[in-house]
């Protein structure tokens, strides 16, 4: 099945082709004229999508070298994200659907991150677990199979990734903030300031992380009221991420263990972050799990997993739609909690 897909759900503008569950193109332009303003700005986000889309997909198109005639079906991501930003992938993929006579597979964004662990890796079995973390969504989600995934546990207020943008730029560091912490973290140590590991012994698998943004502010304004000393930068990006970090795998494998998974997985843009990775894979190493760290173009915003999710739902009959008439939806994430 030969399937073309688009995802811009925030600032990423990505288009795919998928040819029998293998990445043919995945090309993927990123927004980064959005660090001069702090962040993401969505008016300037769905404006730059519409000057992308159609040269991403030509490329995407070229790259694997067939034309939209010869698709099978179109899959866009139409939830949850930016609503111009979701309105300009869906739009053009519509279009597309319409031109060629194609079936259009409208995908959720969470859902498309959820199952991109198995994307690279067809070996990871059902249950596994997948530690969503972005700059918008933070979730644990127990992955039963294609149709069945339950959320374990969420971020009750800021996203890990927000937590990372939001103290890096009370820090004086360039948006986005996390990839500059964890890069000046490796030179610190992350034991010299101690920040609060909010939740970290709630006995569920939730998290909180807009305290520790407080924590940083008050913590700066009372040490280094003139501003972070260089030399200290390193130390005090060394500890924040600790904190987030600690969290993230405390929860993670306390589920593991609880939910009996063979397979934990992380993905979203944090899942960048290199003691993330690290941590993830010595703890897996010590509780006997796999641990699946999908290469970056598969972990931030892509078009690949949107489609290769659209396959398995075109082909286990769940989605068959023709309908050109679905709406994009900015907040919705289709899964239950686990009770
Ligand atoms: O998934 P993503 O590209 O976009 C969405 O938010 O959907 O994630 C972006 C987030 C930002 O908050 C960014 O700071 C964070 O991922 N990020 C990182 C790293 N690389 C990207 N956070 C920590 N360490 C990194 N290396
Ligand atoms: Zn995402």
């Amino acid at each position: 099945m030969k399937i073309i897909a688009f995802e811009s759900s925030c600032d990423e503008t990505s288009a795919a082709v998928i040819v029998d569950s293998e990445v043919k193109s995945n090309i993927i332009s990123s927004q980064y004229f959005h660090g001069e303003y702090g962040g993401v700005v969505p008016e300037l986000a769905s404006r730059a999508h519409l000057q992308a889309i159609s040269r991403i997909t030509e490329r995407a198109l070229e790259e694997a070298g067939l034309a939209p005639e010869e698709t099978d079906a179109v899959a866009v991501s139409i939830e949850p994200g930016l609503v111009g930003s979701l309105i300009v992938g869906s739009n053009f993929a519509k279009g597309i659907a319409l031109r060629y006579s194609k079936p259009i597979v409208p995908i959720n964004h969470i859902e498309g991150h959820i199952y991109s662990a198995i994307l690279e890796n067809p070996g990871v079995k059902f249950p596994f677990l997948n530690l969503v973390v972005s700059g918008g969504h933070t979730s644990l989600f127990l992955v039963e199979s294609f149709a069945d995934k339950t959320i374990v546990g969420s971020t009750r207020d800021d996203a890990a990734g927000e937590a990372f943008d939001k103290t890096a730029k009370l820090l004086g560091l360039t948006y986005p903030g996390g990839p500059e912490i964890d890069k000046l973290a490796r030179k610190g140590d992350r034991k010299k300031f101690d920040f609060p590991r909010s939740m970290i012994n709630s006995g569920d698998y939730d998290f909180s992380f807009s305290g520790l943004k407080t924590a940083v502010r008050y913590f700066l304004h009372k040490n280094f009221r003139d501003g972070v000393p260089e030399a200290t930068l390193p130390d005090l990006c060394a500890s924040v991420q600790a904190a987030i970090v600690d969290v993230l795998i405390k929860k993670t494998f306390d589920a593991a263990k609880e939910f009996k998974v063979g397979f934990v997985a992380i993905s979203g843009g944090v899942s960048a972050n290199s003691e993330l990775r690290e941590k993830a894979k010595s703890r897996a190493g010590e509780l006997g799990i796999e641990f699946v760290a999908p290469q970056m173009n598969y972990c931030a915003d892509n078009a690949a997993m949107i489609g290769f999710l659209a396959e398995k739902k075109l082909l286990d009959g769940a989605e068959k739609s023709y309908d050109l008439t679905f709406a994009v939806d900015p907040s919705a994430i289709r899964a239950k909690r686990k009770k």
